[in-house]
């Protein structure tokens, strides 16, 4: 594909043509940061789901899920720092008009100078071949140094001005850069001012009686709230883990890259309750143990980084985020937290309730410590679906359009087809589909040439498709192609089932980790 900003445009349209992403409330000019997932989408989005919830909370012993409710009471969001700190510095340009995350203007500043990196990377690398070490040129090269040294200064003051809300601060680096509207190339900027992210809704019918509430930011209050409930109900012992997944909602100002940032999401979120001071070797564990899922994938290792946090969120003593390279470059997926006691202290205080864990064989009562990881489904979908796509050159000088998704995640494990409409053909197809819909999705499609079939489910992720034709009659066999390699086998009817859990069963991708 040519350039990135190309291939994003395709995800884009692949997602709509295919039945995976549409616009919100498409009918009436939609609604900005909101999607709505489509068939495919749908069953591509819970397969991702249920990825995650079986090898976090099924093959951990010592992990359980719940689901609690979106709305919560007020104090929560007070206790847990969100109506205060839950902030975007905003800056607006007077020219244009147009509102900007102050932090992302400086942080695309950054990522233009790393892309001049990557540039002196690339054309050292075909200097000198075989022979080039990428490491020794990036840590002895004074140009890319220069950069790397101006990144690092920029960042690090901009976390330090944020941290201490030195919002002139922020605004002062915005000016001294020369940084520009991207759009109207104005540099004619407001103040930087803090914009809370929570929406408000109301609770009740009465005016003077109905309470104002917030669509939850997070899932992760649902489980600190519950900590003591399942902690007793669960007989759980430090270390444990609550797991859960469900919408959060967010009032994103810059909201654009598609299902990358938006309004209303879903996140997967997991809070391991441990006893302080073990924070370090914990946060090392689930570093390691979240990468490893991600790596199962076999989307490319060289495809993930660690991004550790210069400025910490409120709550956080450590953090690092699981970087993916998107289309748009790398960019965060998941985010790992040392949340400290933070959340249940602030819960306890704000609550007049305790929520600490008596240590039997400690025969102590201590506020459990808590390590956290995070990640938004949407974003999970959105690397694993423009990941898968390609456009293959064929030997024949044709293209196809291949959406190689992991086939433990493709929303249809296998279409069957008659190869004509007629003998006797379709029945047999319909009743393999019988059959397998058991086990698998499974798809049925008659119409158009049996290549052109092939076509559609390769671009829609569909691994195996299955041709009944005449030779089927006499012998109770079929033709199972495999969408990558499009190699064809003859195989039995009865063997189909084995052949297809092989590739798209949880446990033999989970076995990767
Ligand atoms: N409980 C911690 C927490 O919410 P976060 O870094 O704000 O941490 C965690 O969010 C993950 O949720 C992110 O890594 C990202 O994958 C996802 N996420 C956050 N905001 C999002 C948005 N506006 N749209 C889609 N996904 C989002």
């Amino acid at each position: 594909m040519a350039n990135n900003d190309d291939q994003f445009k395709k995800v884009i349209s692949h997602a709509k043509e295919y039945g995976y992403v549409f616009q919100s409330s498409e009918i009436y000019d939609g609604l900005s940061a909101v999607y709505d997932y489509a068939q495919n989408g749908a069953e591509l989005k819970k397969n991702i789901r249920d990825y995650w919830w079986k090898a976090m909370v099924q093959m951990h012993d010592n992990i359980v899920g719940i689901d609690a409710a979106i709305f919560m009471h007020p104090t929560t969001w007070k206790a847990s720092g969100h109506v205060d700190a839950f902030n975007d510095p905003l800056i607006d340009n007077k020219d244009s008009k147009k509102r900007y995350r102050a932090d992302v203007l400086i942080e695309d500043y950054c990522a233009k100078l790393e892309a001049k990196i990557d540039k002196e990377v690339a054309k050292a690398a075909k200097r000198f071949g075989e022979a080039f070490n990428k490491d020794e040129f990036v840590s002895t090269n004074g140009r890319v140094l220069g950069y790397q040294e101006k990144i690092d200064t920029i960042l690090s003051r901009m976390a330090k001005s944020l941290e201490n809300e030195d919002l002139a601060d922020v605004k002062a680096l915005i000016e001294e850069l020369e940084i520009a509207d991207p759009l109207s190339g104005s540099k004619n900027w407001t103040d930087v001012k803090q914009f809370n992210l929570m929406f408000g809704t109301k609770l009740g019918a009465s005016a003077d009686t109905a309470m104002d509430l917030y669509l939850r930011p997070e899932t992760a209050q649902g489980i600190f709230v519950n900590f003591l409930n399942v902690q007793k109900t669960g007989r759980m012992k430090i270390p444990f883990g609550i797991a859960q997944t469900g919408k959060a909602f967010r009032n994103e100002i810059v909201a654009r890259q598609f299902i990358f940032r938006m309004r209303e999401f879903e996140q997967m979120e997991m809070q391991f309750f441990i006893k302080p001071g073990t924070q370090k070797e914990w946060f090392e564990y689930w570093k390691e143990t979240r990468l490893k899922w991600h790596k199962s994938l076999g989307m490319g290792d060289d495809n993930y980084r660690f991004h550790d946090h210069e400025k910490l969120a409120h709550y956080a003593d450590a953090a690092t985020d699981i970087e993916f390279k998107f289309p748009f470059g790398f960019k965060e997926l998941e985010g790992i937290h040392s949340r400290t006691d933070f959340d249940l202290k602030q819960h306890e205080e704000y609550s007049g309730k305790k929520l600490q864990y008596f240590d039997h064989e400690d025969n102590a009562s201590y506020t459990p410590y808590v390590l956290e990881t995070s990640i938004g489904l949407d974003r999970m979908f959105l690397a694993v679906f423009s990941n898968a796509l390609v456009e293959e050159e064929l030997d024949n000088n044709t293209t196809r359009t291949v959406l190689k998704l992991p086939a433990v995640l493709a929303p249809f494990k296998a279409a069957v087809f008659p190869l004509v409409k007629k003998d006797g053909l379709p029945e047999i197809a319909k009743k393999i589909v019988d059959d397998l819909k058991w086990d698998f999705n499974v798809f049925y499609d008659e119409k158009d040439a049996v290549g052109k079939r092939y076509r559609r489910q390769d671009a829609n992720g569909t691994p195996f498709c299955i041709t009944v034709d005449h030779d089927t009659l006499e012998d109770n066999s079929v033709t199972i192609r495999h969408r990558d390699t499009m190699e064809q086998k003859r195989v039995k009817i009865d063997d189909l089932r084995d052949i297809i859990k092989k590739e798209v069963d949880v446990k033999e991708w989970l076995m990767r980790m």
